[in-house]
């Protein structure tokens, strides 16, 4: 059954794009077909797979004006809708247009097969830290919202309060008039992320997420997550038998399988 996944936070920075890139990655390694869209103007996704000014990008999607996006193949398993620089000032033209948050929906239910994207396990979006019009877009085609949190005092619980109230309010604005019932069905999970192993803010850190139903997974601070995404390299292919790094990498492992898990699964109703 193919999962549909938005990568979402409030806040900016807190590893979105890093993890996104190696978790597709991991899952391609693992024989999974995975399908990313850069759905966020700052590019990085497609910049961390070296991809950086193709012609048919997301924007295709949106505006008429732009070419057709193209799926292009980035890695073992992984292909890649490229970002285009331009989503955010479109996505601003789109205040007035009527089913504004269904545009990315019809262009699925449009091209489903002429892009042959049944074909993936896992569609992937990665988008920008907001959930403006072009973030609802994502959101409605999604089964889940995941999203990064971190051991500080505005990227933590502040962050996964604010990304909750706003899923509320989305979910609570777009309902079909005569039944009330949303049109969204993404439940929100949270992934704890740059969590240290031996700082005391980590460690309270880990011990509140430990007791919370909707926190799926916890993923260790680890400066080579900054190398893989410059050098083009899945954070595994820095595995290199050095005893220090042992803990890390298992550890890794189970957490990343600890989301895949958790994607897997239906989405809980009224979460
Ligand atoms: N587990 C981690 N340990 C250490 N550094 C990390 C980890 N995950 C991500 N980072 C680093 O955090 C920084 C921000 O990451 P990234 O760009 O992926 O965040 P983002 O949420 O996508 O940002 P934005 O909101 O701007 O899109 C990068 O330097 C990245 O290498
Ligand atoms: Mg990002």
């Amino acid at each position: 059954m193919q999962r549909i996944v938005t990568v979402l936070s409030t806040k900016g920075g807190t590893g979105k794009t890093t993890q996104t890139y190696n978790f597709a990655k991991w899952l391609g390694s693992q024989g999974h077909q995975v399908l990313l869209i850069d759905h966020d103007h700052q590019m990085n996704l497609s910049t961390a797979f070296g991809i950086f000014n193709s012609p048919n990008t997301i924007a295709g999607v949106y505006d008429k004006e732009f070419k057709d996006p193209k799926i292009l193949n980035v890695s073992k398993n992984v292909d890649l809708i490229p970002g285009s620089m331009h989503l955010g000032s479109i996505g601003e033209t789109l205040i007035n247009r009527t089913m504004r948050e269904f545009i990315l929906y019809n262009w699925l239910d449009k091209n489903y097969e002429a892009y042959d994207l049944g074909k993936y396990e896992y569609i992937l979006l990665d988008s920008h830290p907001d959930v403006s019009i072009i973030s609802k877009n994502a959101i409605m085609i999604s089964n889940h919202v995941l999203s990064f949190v971190e051991p500080s005092q505005f990227g933590g619980f502040d962050a996964m309060d604010s990304l909750k109230a706003r899923m509320q309010e989305f979910k609570s604005e777009a309902v079909v008039p005569r039944t009330q019932q949303s049109y969204v069905t993404a439940d929100t999970l949270f992934v704890g992320n740059k969590v240290a192993y031996n700082t005391n803010a980590s460690h309270e850190f880990r011990k509140s997420v430990s007791e919370m139903k909707d926190v799926v997974a916890v993923i260790p601070q680890k400066e080579l997550f900054n190398r893989s995404t410059i050098e083009h390299r899945m954070i595994f292919e820095y595995e290199d038998g050095d005893q220090r790094n042992t803990k890390f990498f298992r550890d890794l492992r189970i957490e990343y399988g600890k989301i895949k898990q958790a994607i897997d699964k239906p989405e809980e109703e009224g979460n």
